[in-house]
């Protein structure tokens, strides 16, 4: 499939917006010459009010949320913005372990939900519209953002490294699935980007001697996502991201 820019959305939900890489992506995305709708999801009401304060629009989502509850989210949003045609997979939680000591097991699954499992429900629940759309002639784009640590794990955060291989795969294999239809499936792989993604470990001091500023990042980032990129990374991320397809890594089995 030629190579689709995200200058063609009309309405963008970025979930996982109240911080980060989430919200960087969402203001920037929010002042593309298109002009696109953006919405913002996250749990934190003060976070969305503020983006409210700069004419984004918000929703309120937890994505840990039972089935039930995200599905009535999805179908309600749907109704209220008929024409949503990207969504961007930002909401992601990380915690260390050491399986040398006590491991928190619910830590674990609440990091697996939250990582992956949470990102392919809310993902299969916008299926049925973006297939609609394709049927339609109109594009739409699944966008998860996976981590340079889906291609290299990172062993303080070995469960947080494979919760993103697997979202890596899901969504390469789902781009072969759907590579007949009009919807677009781009992963975002970033580096070691500023933001409060670390702050619950503690480690945000240490690592913000390596990060890459988070306005340096959403500059290269909107640019891939405006080039049509399949995979939109930088930094020691796209070093990784490079080995693996040149030794043919990054692509499905039987391609
Ligand atoms: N920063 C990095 O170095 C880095 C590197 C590679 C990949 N990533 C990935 O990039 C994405 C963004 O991370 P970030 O660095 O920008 O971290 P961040 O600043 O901590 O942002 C994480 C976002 O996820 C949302 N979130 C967490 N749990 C949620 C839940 N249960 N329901 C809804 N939203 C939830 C948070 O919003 P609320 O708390 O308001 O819900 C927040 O908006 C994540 O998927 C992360 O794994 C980050």
């Amino acid at each position: 499939m030629a190579p689709v820019s995200i200058d063609v959305a009309k309405c963008v939900l970025v979930i996982g917006a109240t911080s980060g890489i989430g919200r960087a992506l969402a203001l920037a995305i929010s002042e593309l010459p298109s002009r696109p709708t953006v919405i913002a999801a996250g749990r934190r009401q003060d976070r969305l009010k503020e983006l409210e304060e700069k004419n984004l629009k918000t929703l309120q989502m937890d994505v840990s949320s039972d089935p039930e509850t995200l599905k009535k989210t999805v179908d309600s949003l749907l109704v209220k913005y008929p024409n949503l045609d990207a969504v961007i997979l930002s909401s992601g939680i990380q915690y260390q372990h050491d399986f040398n000591k006590d491991v928190d097991i619910n830590q674990i699954a609440r990091e697996i939900n939250v990582n992956y499992t949470a990102v392919v429900s809310i993902i299969s629940m916008f299926m049925p519209h973006f297939l609609k759309l394709s049927a339609e002639g109109r594009s739409s784009f699944i966008i998860p953002i996976t981590s340079g640590l889906a291609l290299m794990p990172g062993p303080g955060v070995l469960n947080y490294s494979a919760s993103k291989a697997a979202l890596s795969s899901f969504t390469t294999s789902l781009r072969v699935q759907l590579e007949n239809t009009k919807v677009n499936v781009i992963e975002i792989i970033p580096p070691l980007v500023e933001s409060e993604l670390h702050d619950e470990q503690g480690t945000t001091e240490k690592l913000s001697k390596f990060w890459m500023p988070l306005d340096e990042y959403t500059e290269l980032t909107v640019d891939g996502l405006r080039k049509g990129d399949i995979h939109v990374s930088s930094g020691h991320a796209a070093t990784v991201l490079e080995r693996y397809e040149k030794a043919g890594l990054k692509k499905p089995f039987g391609s």
